[in-house]
């Protein structure tokens, strides 16, 4: 099982480029099911969700022709084999549910894994079954499976009780093929669903509203195929950014796009940093100085992204003061707390609320991934501990960030990846 040992106390200096965004790859792979004509995608990140997604939608009867190197991919759903998404597959990746509303949608029926809780939390999916079922669908879920079928989906409006990125991509993907309009209130606005949208539109669906609470979806009869580039990755760009501050160094991230993470880098500015935003970069430089603790508050977007907490959990570890960290996306997000102590940080966590008070200095030690981004606030600790910092089951990280390590050596970050640790850092 792969490790990264990391040397703490390196200032990071200098450029990476942006990969693509992994939470709309995925789903966008899954909307290739729509369509019995070639949809070509660049841009794609090499991470371990694209190839079990890629997996997947072999297994369904697709023809998926990757290039992971060059990040492009062209999946031909021409015709599919299959109704069900195995268990074996969808225990591995929750996001594998966002098959279920375009193989319902093509083909009159789905069967779908229940995908179960994971680290952060219970992740229930009842919204995007009672969305389906207000489309027309019967949806049953019994033995482990979701089973869906619907001879064809009905537009209808549906308001989502809660803020669900996953339920408004599965039951707008859903929707494109559906008989007549379907309005979905209370959507979520994340730029992933934009990106989804813009894709679809370009494979013939006729969607408005996205990035807004309301999207607006005119069922059409067929989709054709289409050319997309995957939107970049705001969280991996946010994650080099803290990574920045946390050292006091100066990092500029080439390709960042723009308006994808405003709440972040006004946080970034808070706790001192200088931040400046042209087309294509976005660079931070903390000049040297210490950063400030600063206050956070997950919301669903535009707020701030609950996938940006640990790391700036992390940051507030080593800050100036004492700031304050709520989630209130999802119910078990402060694993990372328990590592980051082992590693010195003084945090009081008093239910969805952590404590941060900031200390010079961390201690490196030997501290456990437990989800994606709970893994990436432990390098980012690991960045400024002294000594060395063992963090295990990287696994994690292989799901979310592509070629993590390297981009951390291209800023000067002592970090390397091991299968066995040498005996000083165990
Ligand atoms: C997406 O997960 C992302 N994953 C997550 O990123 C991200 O943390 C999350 O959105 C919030 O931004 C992908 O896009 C693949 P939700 P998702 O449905 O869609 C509740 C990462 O690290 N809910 O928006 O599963 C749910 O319990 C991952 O990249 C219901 O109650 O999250 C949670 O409290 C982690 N019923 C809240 O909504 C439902 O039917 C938001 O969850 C669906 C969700």
């Amino acid at each position: 099982m792969d490790k990264l040992l990391i040397e703490g106390g390196a200032r990071l200096n200098g450029t990476i480029c942006a990969s693509g965004a992994k939470n709309a790859a995925l789903p966008i792979l899954c909307s290739a099911l729509l369509s019995a004509e070639p949809l070509r995608l660049t841009n794609l990140p090499q991470l371990q969700d694209v190839r079990t997604t890629q997996r997947l939608l072999r297994e369904l009867g697709a023809e998926v022709e990757a290039d992971a190197e060059t990040g492009t991919a062209t999946i031909t759903a021409a015709t599919l084999t299959t109704h069900t998404a195995p268990y074996e597959l969808v225990k591995t990746m929750r996001a594998s549910i966002l098959v279920l509303g375009p193989l319902l949608a093509r083909s009159g029926e789905a069967r779908v894994s229940l995908p179960g809780g994971c680290a952060i939390g219970a992740r229930p999916v009842d919204i995007h079954l009672e969305g389906l079922r207000a489309m027309g669908a019967e949806v049953i879920v019994e033995g482990g499976f979701i089973h869906a079928r619907a001879s064809r989906l009905k537009g209808t409006r549906f308001f989502m009780d809660t803020v669900t990125v996953t339920g408004t991509e599965n039951l707008m993907m859903a929707a494109t093929l559906a008989e007549g309009t379907t309005v979905l209130e209370n959507a979520a606005r994340e730029p992933e669903i934009a990106d989804l949208a813009a894709c679809l539109n370009a494979m013939g669906a006729r969607i408005s509203g996205a990035g807004t609470a309301t999207i607006t979806v005119e069922g059409v009869d067929a989709l054709h195929g289409a050319d997309h580039r995957v939107l970049p990755d705001r969280i991996e760009i946010g994650t080099f950014l803290v990574a920045g501050a946390m050292t006091r160094g100066q990092v500029t991230v080439r390709g960042a796009g723009s308006g994808l993470l405003d709440a972040v880098l006004r946080k970034l500015e808070q706790a001192g940093a200088t931040v400046m935003v042209d087309d294509d970069a976005i660079s931070l430089d903390m000049a040297g100085r210490r950063p400030q603790a600063v206050d956070v508050h997950t919301a669903p977007f535009p707020g701030f992204p609950t996938d940006m907490q640990a790391q700036f959990m992390a940051m507030n570890c080593i800050a100036e003061g004492v700031g304050t960290v709520v989630e209130t996306v999802f119910e078990n997000r402060f694993m990372h707390a328990l590592e980051l102590q082992r590693l010195g940080a003084d945090i009081r966590v008093e239910g969805n609320t952590a404590i941060v008070r900031g200390r010079e200095q961390l201690q490196g030690a030997p501290v456990m991934a437990t989800d994606l981004r709970a893994s990436a606030g432990l390098v980012l600790a690991g960045l400024v501990a002294d000594r060395h910092t063992l963090v295990d089951r990287i696994y994690h990280l292989d799901r979310g960030y592509e070629r993590l390590e390297e981009k951390f050596r291209d800023l000067g970050a002592h970090v390397q990846r091991v299968t066995r640790a040498p005996q000083e850092a165990a």
